[in-house]
């Protein structure tokens, strides 16, 4: 079997996988350190990481005001980046995801920076300021993206500011698991989001913007269950693939046990898309909670869709958000509460996101090193999950 080729991104090589971040706190320093130590890249996900620091949290408890939360959540920040750095051994890469979405994000960068993160992956809003905000620091940046628009927009903006991005994260609406980068659940379907087709038209943008073709990694993310699909994906002209589920369910992966028990059991009928607070959709599991919630979202809208309310956690995490400000077609709940129930495996009270597909081991709770073999060289685990 020909080795892969592999994924080069700001002079480092590595493994064509990537490990995609994952809030809130499924992705922590144990996951990205493991990922990065076998010379992938594993990312870190800066959302509200403060829930794996106990001694954050009573410092939270003790003052819950919405300074006292976010200096929290950066110095969570900062721990895990130093932790994923010290795991990784001087392999791979370590990475951190910020959410444009979130009204902390340019905190979240400037951490990154400052910590040691080798690369900052921006999604869930264009990552226009990205090269303001890191200006003079040497640190890969990576967009994600579901379709040429959004690419050609992105290339634009940033070759007026010198800057291009040192890969880019092509992510399918159809597959991915978490907030989806469509406007509405109807435009998921759409051919826009094939990754054949969106890398051939970025081929053509690079073309008509004089980028050499080779001159930016591009990575698929979503639905990616195996060897075969690696491979199919790197002779159709990307650099490297990203999976997001397949990592939240390994032994490293930083969430509850019941956490990837619940992930690795659904089947396909328990996965849904629907509106989040953030105002994009989303894919989860549709466990106790989000039953409800869906049964009742029509209700709920009616009753509380227009009215703003007061944040239940005070963090104030997203700059719009459908249950504080009152925005009648996103999402009303507290997102940030039922995510850090998911982490922490309460079945009835979590929202726990997942992608759409079969995974490589199926319902099997696998080591991280055991999927990049299965990933990169088809090897299978001999013994018995
Ligand atoms: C539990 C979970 C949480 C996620 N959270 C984020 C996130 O905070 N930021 C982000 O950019 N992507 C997030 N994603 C998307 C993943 O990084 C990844 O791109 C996607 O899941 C790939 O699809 P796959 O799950 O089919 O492999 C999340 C995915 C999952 C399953």
């Amino acid at each position: 079997m020909t080795p892969l080729t592999p994924l080069t991104i700001r002079g480092r090589t590595l493994l064509p996988i990537v490990q995609g971040g994952m809030g809130v706190g499924v992705s922590a320093h144990r996951l990205a350190g493991a990922v990065a130590r076998e010379g992938a890249m594993g990312t870190i996900s800066s959302i509200d990481l403060r829930h794996h620091h106990p001694d954050l949290l009573e410092m939270c408890k003790q003052n819950p005001d919405q300074a006292t939360l976010e200096a929290a959540n950066q110095t969570a920040l900062r721990r895990e980046i130093i932790a994923a750095k010290a795991l990784s051994e001087g392999h791979g890469m370590v990475a951190v995801n910020v959410m444009r979405a979130v009204s902390s994000y340019a905190a979240a960068v400037q951490t990154a920076c400052e910590s040691g993160a080798d690369a900052i992956v921006m999604g869930a809003g264009l990552p226009l300021d990205l090269p303001d905000l890191t200006q003079g620091i040497d640190i890969a940046l990576i967009p994600i993206l579901s379709d040429s628009r959004g690419i050609a927009l992105v290339l634009k903006k940033w070759l007026k500011k010198n800057r291009l991005p040192d890969a880019i994260v092509i992510e399918h609406p159809g597959h991915a698991g978490g907030h989806l980068g469509v406007a509405s659940v109807a435009d998921i379907p759409s051919e826009r989001f094939d990754f054949a087709r969106v890398i051939e038209e970025t081929m053509l943008t690079f073309d008509t913007l004089g980028i050499e073709r080779t001159r930016i990694p591009l990575i698929v993310a979503g639905g990616i269950d195996g060897h075969a699909a690696v491979r199919h994906w790197l002779a159709m002209g990307a650099s490297g693939v990203q999976l997001g589920t397949a990592f939240a369910v390994t032994e490293e992966g930083d969430a509850h046990p019941e956490f990837k028990r619940i992930l690795a059991d659904a089947t396909p009928e328990d996965i849904v898309e629907f509106v989040s607070v953030t105002g994009l959709p989303a894919r989860a599991v549709k466990t106790p909670w989000l039953d409800r919630y869906l049964r009742n979202e029509q209700r709920i809208r009616d009753k509380i869709g227009s009215r703003e309310q007061k944040c239940p956690t005070g963090l104030n995490c997203l700059a719009a958000c459908g249950l504080r400000d009152g925005i009648e077609k996103f999402g009303h709940f507290c997102i940030d509460t039922r995510l850090a129930a998911a982490l922490r495996g309460d079945r009835a009270n979590g929202l726990f996101f997942r992608g759409r597909e079969a995974l490589p081991f199926g319902s099997a709770i696998r080591s991280v090193r055991e999927l990049l073999d299965l990933l990169v060289a088809d090897i299978r685990p001999t013994a018995a999950a």
